[in-house]
């Protein structure tokens, strides 16, 4: 039977990610790269969240293998079974369950107004489901199903988490003191990494350009190649400022994986073109992510070893689940099962 290691002091800190295909840049830099380091100060949950997914048609082998795939790359990102539960979000029913309660704690008109609802409304007008409408209910219950308290997080999920405080809010006035409220937990920097085609837009797997995102598993050549297509402006200087969205796009990915401030990129590209800029970025983001190709192609050929994981992850996010589910249930007026 697995044991959970946590230590009582410890704050808690839950995220997810969607297995719609390999993570991308934006999804490294703005979440899943912050994520391991939190495991030193905080007890950690990380799950696939598969669950949400399906809001979108997805071909079942794909996503089984995506699925798969995005378990073996947070691990391969520094993510450790033995100190953080990692699982995936359909092998504990308890989110779904929890969801259930919390939808009817939530209203129409909250969920009309998020703007990833919107968005992926448009972009998907042939299959505008309630589960795409009713997702943020889910994250929530994904988060308050463990009372977390911080959820780290890129900047195009804060409105979902600013609805899930909501939800929380109106619960424990309802029923009583019972949820945490969640905390985002935001990067200063690389919050919304954005396209390297289209700089005033996200960076997202969902791009038709393929030039457009950097998945963490292309290759060396891939990666170089895609910034040196990156979009800039006419401009020819390596410069931090207002209305030069691609190059500060690059300053901010060039940074983080480098540890170099602004003032130091600027110094160190002064007089030189944009060309040499895009290549040294192509490099330094190639050479940061090497390790990461690395150790994943190591586990995803180690399925025994990843089913190990992923079962023992499950078991242990359910045992502080039941717990919570079933305090939740009181509160609500459900007759006790046992
Ligand atoms: P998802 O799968 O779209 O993205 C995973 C994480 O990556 C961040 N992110 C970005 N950060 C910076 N720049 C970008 N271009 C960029 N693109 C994505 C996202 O903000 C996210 O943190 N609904 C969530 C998954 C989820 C979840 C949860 C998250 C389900 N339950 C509970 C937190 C807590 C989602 O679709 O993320």
């Amino acid at each position: 039977m697995a044991e959970i290691t946590f230590s009582k002091d410890k704050k808690l800190i839950f995220s997810a990610i969607q297995p719609t295909g390999t993570f991308t840049l934006g999804n490294y830099l703005g979440a899943v790269k912050n994520w391991g380091p939190l495991q030193e100060e905080f007890n950690c949950i990380y799950a696939v969240a598969d669950l949400h997914s399906i809001t979108v048609k997805q071909d079942p082998v794909k996503l089984r293998q995506n699925s798969l795939q995005a378990y073996a790359l947070m691990m391969a990102c520094g993510l450790a079974p033995e100190r953080s539960i990692l699982f995936f979000q359909s092998h504990n029913r308890h989110h779904a369950e929890l969801s259930w309660v919390l939808s009817c704690s939530t209203q129409f008109g909250e969920l009309s107004r998020m703007t990833q609802f919107k968005d992926k409304s448009q972009k998907h007008a042939d299959n505008i489901n309630a589960g795409l409408f009713t997702y943020p209910v889910l994250m929530a219950a994904d988060i308050l199903l463990y009372n977390a308290d911080f959820v780290p997080i890129g900047a195009d999920q804060k409105q979902h988490l600013e609805l899930a405080r909501n939800i929380a809010q109106r619960f424990n006035q309802r029923y009583g003191d019972f949820f945490t409220l969640p905390d985002p937990y935001i990067p200063k920097v690389g919050a919304k990494v954005m396209s390297l085609q289209e700089p005033t837009k996200k960076m997202s797997k969902s791009d038709e350009n393929p030039n457009a995102c950097i998945l963490i598993l292309d290759e060396k050549d891939a990666i170089i190649r895609k910034f040196k297509r990156a979009v800039t402006d006419s401009d020819t200087e390596v410069r931090y400022a207002e209305g030069k969205d691609g190059i500060n796009n690059l300053m901010t990915i060039y940074s983080i994986v480098t540890g170099r401030s602004f003032e130091e990129i600027e110094k160190d590209f002064s007089g030189k073109g944009y060309g040499d800029f895009k290549l040294a970025v192509g490099e330094a983001v190639a050479d940061h992510l090497e390790p990461v190709r690395t150790e994943f192609s190591r586990l995803i050929n180690d399925k025994a070893y990843l089913k190990k994981c992923y079962t023992e992850g499950a078991e242990k996010a359910m045992m502080i689940s039941q717990r919570n589910l079933s305090k939740v249930y009181r509160k609500v007026g459900f007759v006790d099962a046992r």
